[in-house]
């Protein structure tokens, strides 16, 4: 619930803030006060008065409105939120952000307030992939604003890709994780789950088992913690949950580009099973039968990401925590795993097909750290995750 809670709304410019309205009226639904920011580009898309009418206030419009300022003044406007949330953030706001201008309303309550910002950016997809959208976007995450989506899909401007803006429930789970008071509040969380698939041909691809299901219960947890997620997934079996930042991806190597881009980060958690080897030149084509045999394949190793983090010199998250599937002496291989990765903890479980395990709903796991090993009952995935996530709170409350 958002009961008692401010949210300063500014509407940027672009076809997606159509869906703004929808998003007040979620956000009232929770309980929130909404006070309305539109920029002069979302004047074009959005009426001043829907958005007045709907959020039940005045919208605020003008950095130079002497009303306001005898009132209230924008850097009061921004202070008295509980959180700056930017719907459709577009990519020209976003660029101002970065760079601190502040020419007009919605960039100075941004660059004037210390309250939290959440953004949900929304452009056409060469523009959200553009490097300067991304040298943009990259700024702002290591200034410590979230972000929830775009999403994949089709888009206004006839276009396929990344760019919708998320879906208005979307943004109310992000708002609701950001503002959520539990140990793990501004504590920002990396988390790999899932398989991935290393491509053979366009076609076929060399995948596991893993269904992403003890993963994204953990994102779930975290989230529920209060900590900002950012979720970097396989294609697994299971949704992503709301509220946390989702990077989807294929391989192994777009899995470890992905994890250098989102640190730094207080804790990092390697759920993913990710394939040890990948096809060291997948083929454009797809593969035909032929008469002259069977096609030969050459593997590479795969970057080992958990290995890689967990020995960074700078950087390196306080809590780094790894996952191991054994299929026999689980916490002898477990404890030499440790080791090797160079991580502080290893959540090790049997894997075994009798076991039910992968795949299934249940999961019993040994935490292994530098006091030893601790064996927890067979219990399902979501508890796990819980108790998973208690202790990363405590251990993270522990070092500071
Ligand atoms: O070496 P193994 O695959 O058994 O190690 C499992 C742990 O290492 C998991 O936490 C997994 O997410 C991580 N890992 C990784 N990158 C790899 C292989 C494994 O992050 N290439």
């Amino acid at each position: 619930m958002l009961a008692n809670k401010r949210i300063l709304l500014i509407i940027g410019g672009g076809i997606a803030a159509y869906k703004s309205l929808e998003l007040i009226r979620r956000l009232q639904d929770q309980g929130a006060e909404v006070v309305p920011v539109l920029t002069q580009a979302g004047e074009a898309f959005v009426t001043p008065l829907s958005v007045s009418a709907l959020a039940g206030q005045a919208v605020h419009r003008d950095l130079f409105d002497l009303t306001a300022e005898a009132e209230m003044g924008h850097i009061q406007l921004s202070r008295s939120a509980d959180l700056l949330v930017v719907a459709p953030a577009t990519a020209d706001l976003m660029a101002k952000m970065a760079n601190g201008h502040a020419n007009d309303l919605a960039s100075t309550l941004l660059l004037a307030t210390d309250t939290p910002v959440l953004l949900a950016p929304a452009m056409n997809v060469r523009m959200w992939e553009h490097p300067a959208t991304q040298r943009n976007l990259a700024t702002l995450r290591a200034d410590g604003v979230a972000c929830v989506g775009p999403d994949e899909g089709s888009m206004a401007c006839g276009e396929f890709g990344p760019g919708r803006l998320a879906e208005p429930e979307a943004i109310v789970q992000a708002i609701l994780a950001k503002l959520a008071d539990g140990p793990l509040k501004g504590r920002r969380i990396l988390l790999t789950s899932g398989p991935t698939h290393e491509p053979i041909d366009p076609v076929r691809y060399i995948a596991n088992r893993s269904s992403g299901a003890q993963g994204t219960a953990l994102a779930r947890a975290l989230r529920d913690l209060g900590a900002e997620v950012v979720f970097v997934t396989g294609p697994a079996s299971v949704a992503p949950p709301d509220g946390v930042q989702t990077v989807p991806v294929e391989t192994a190597q777009q899995m470890a580009d992905a994890v250098a881009a989102a640190l730094p980060a207080d804790a990092a958690v390697f759920a993913a099973a990710v394939a040890d080897w990948r096809v060291t030149s997948a083929s454009d084509r797809k593969l035909k039968k032929s008469k002259d045999g069977l096609p030969v394949m050459e593997f590479a190793e795969n970057p080992d990401i958990l290995k890689t983090v967990a020995h960074l010199d700078k950087g390196r998250p306080g809590l780094v925590v790894g996952f191991a599937a054994e299929t026999n002496d689980v916490v002898e291989n477990a404890t030499a795993k440790r080791l090797r990765k160079g991580c502080d903890w290893i959540v090790a479980n049997d894997v075994s097909p009798a076991t039910g395990i992968m795949g299934g709903r249940e999961n019993a796991v040994t935490l292994i750290s530098e006091d030893g090993a601790e064996s927890w009952p067979r219990m399902d995935k979501d508890a796990v995750a819980r108790k998973l996530a208690d202790r990363i709170a405590q251990a993270l409350a522990a070092a500071g």
